[in-house]
C-alpha cells in the first residue's frame, strides 16, 4: 500500500467545505489529516472555526486539531457569503454546538511549524477558501515554499467567468493579494476552477443516493446540500447546484477523474472591475511560465460515486 498522503486543510465551512472534510475523513487509508485551519471567508472566522469543529465531531474526528487563522484578508475588507451558506455558514442541518476546543496555536504558525517539521516534499496543502492563511505563512516564512509537496485549491475560473463578480470566483475575490503571493510562490499548484465545479451538480438523483446511506453524517450532508444548492438552483435554473470544495480531496484520491493542463495563471489585484480574476493562459499566448496545473474536465459520475462511497464509511 502506498504511504498515506499527509495534508493540511485550510477551509471556510461552508456546506461544500463540509463535504470535502467528510470525504477526507472517509478516506483514512489514503489521507492523514495533520490539521484543519479555519479562515474567514463564507462567514467570519468565529463561525468557520465553529463549523469545522462541528464537522469533525459529526464524523467522529475530534482528535484532529482545528486551528484559527486570519479573521480578514491581507489588505481588503472581508466579504462573506451568508446569502449562499446561511447566517451560520452551515445552515440546513441542525447540529449541537461543538465541544472540542480550538487548538491554541495560530493556524499560520501551525502551517509553518508543520512544514518545517515534516520531511520536505511530504505535506500537501488543500485550500477550500480564501488563501489568506497561506499568504500570511509565505510572507512570514518564505523558506516553507519549497517544502510543500503541492497545493491543491478550489478557486478561480476562466471560461466560466466568476460567481461573486462577473470576473472573479469567491475564494480568490476575497483575498486577491494572498492568491497573488501563492501563485508567485513556486509551489506546485493544482487548481480546481469553476470550470470544473460547474460540471458537478448536486442533482436530485445524486442527493437521493447520499440520503439512502441512512447514517447521521449522510443525513446532515443531504440537509446541507439541499440548503446550499437553493441559491444556485435559483441563479442557474439547474437541477441542483455546483459542488465545489470536495474536488480538492477527490483529486488526491482519484486524480484520473480530472483532466487539465499546465498554464500560467496571474491574479488581478488592481482593477476594481476585474479584481480577483484568475487570468488563465490556457492557450499559452502570453509566453509567461506555467505556474499551475489547471483542471478543466471531470468525470462527474465518477466523482459522485467516490463521494457517496466514502460518505458511507463514516
Ligand atoms: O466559489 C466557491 C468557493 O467559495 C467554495 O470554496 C465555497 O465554499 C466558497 O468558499
Ligand atoms: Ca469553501
Amino acid at each position: 500500500m502506498t504511504a498515506r498522503r499527509k495534508i493540511i486543510i485550510d477551509t471556510d465551512p461552508g456546506q461544500d467545505d463540509a463535504a470535502a472534510l467528510m470525504l477526507a475523513f472517509g478516506s483514512p487509508d489514503e489521507i492523514e489529516v495533520l490539521g484543519i485551519c479555519a479562515v474567514a471567508g463564507n462567514v467570519p472566522l468565529r463561525l468557520t472555526s465553529r463549523n469545522a469543529r462541528i464537522v469533525c465531531e459529526l464524523a467522529g474526528r475530534s482528535d484532529i486539531g482545528v486551528y484559527e487563522g486570519a479573521d480578514k484578508p491581507l489588505e481588503r475588507p472581508l466579504v462573506t457569503a451568508e446569502h449562499v451558506h446561511g447566517k451560520t455558514g452551515l445552515d440546513g442541518a441542525v447540529l449541537d454546538e461543538p465541544t472540542m476546543a480550538v487548538r491554541p496555536q495560530h493556524a499560520v504558525d501551525f502551517i509553518i511549524e508543520t512544514l518545517r517539521r515534516e520531511e520536505e516534499g511530504t505535506v500537501t496543502l488543500c485550500t477550500l477558501g480564501p488563501l489568506t492563511n497561506i499568504g500570511m505563512a509565505l510572507r512570514k516564512a518564505p523558506d516553507i515554499a519549497p517544502r510543500v509537496r503541492e497545493l491543491v485549491m478550489m478557486g478561480g475560473g476562466f471560461s466560466e467567468g466568476g460567481n461573486i463578480t462577473p470576473a472573479a470566483e469567491f475564494n480568490i475575490f476575497v483575498d486577491p493579494q494572498a492568491a497573488d503571493i501563492v501563485f508567485r510562490s513556486g509551489i506546485p499548484i493544482v487548481m480546481m476552477p469553476l470550470d470544473v465545479t460547474h460540471q458537478l451538480m448536486t442533482t436530485k438523483a445524486r442527493v437521493a443516493r447520499i440520503a439512502a446511506i441512512g447514517t447521521r453524517p449522510a443525513k446532515a450532508m443531504v440537509d446541507w446540500l439541499e440548503f446550499f444548492e437553493r441559491f444556485d438552483v435559483e441563479k442557474y435554473g439547474s437541477d441542483g447546484g455546483p459542488l465545489h470544495d470536495p474536488t480538492v480531496i477527490a483529486y488526491l484520491l482519484k486524480p484520473e477523474l480530472f483532466t487539465g493542463r499546465n498554464c500560467n495563471v496571474e491574479i488581478e489585484t488592481t482593477s476594481e472591475l476585474t479584481m480577483g480574476m484568475t487570468v488563465v493562459d490556457w492557450w499559452r499566448v502570453s509566453g509567461r511560465t506555467p505556474n499551475a496545473r489547471v483542471m478543466r474536465h471531470v468525470d462527474s459520475d465518477g466523482f459522485f460515486d467516490l463521494l457517496t462511497e466514502r460518505l458511507a464509511r463514516l
